[in-house]
């Protein structure tokens, strides 16, 4: 009983702790977006648009979130992002982050050493 509750402060803790977006709202969400990221987020339509695929969901989170308030600035995302909820950003950032894909990141334990 004692390490389940400890675990669970842990989880809360952590800053690795899910965000609490919804993958299956996601989902739908993501339609207009594969226009440019493809299919699966794992095909862009050009090389300069990124691979989003399996990408950490709190870097998606973030990427969104600052292309919404301007302190990250694309003239294409900008626009993208203007319209987003809050709860759009975590829906998405969990849909995406779940998706199958050729994106290499750092994985994790060689990050929290
Ligand atoms: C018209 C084409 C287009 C559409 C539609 C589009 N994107 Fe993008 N996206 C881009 C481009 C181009 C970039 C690279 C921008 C930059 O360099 O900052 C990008 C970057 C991103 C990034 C940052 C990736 C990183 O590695 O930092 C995220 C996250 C993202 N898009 C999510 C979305 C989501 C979610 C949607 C749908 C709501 C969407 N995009 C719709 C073209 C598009």
């Amino acid at each position: 009983m004692k390490t389940a509750l400890l675990i669970a402060l842990l989880a809360l803790a952590s800053p690795f702790a899910q965000a609490g977006g919804n993958a299956e709202a996601g989902a739908q969400k993501a339609k207009p977006c594969t226009v440019c990221h493809g299919a699966g987020f794992d095909t862009p339509i050009s090389a300069d648009i990124p691979r989003l695929a399996d990408q950490y969901e709190d870097y998606l989170a973030r990427a969104l979130t600052d292309y919404k308030s301007g302190a990250r600035k694309n003239p294409v995302m900008d626009g993208q992002a203007a319209a987003l909820s809050a709860q759009d950003i975590q829906d998405l950032a969990a849909y995406i982050s779940g998706l199958p894909g050729k994106l290499k990141v750092i994985p994790l334990h060689r990050l929290v050493q």
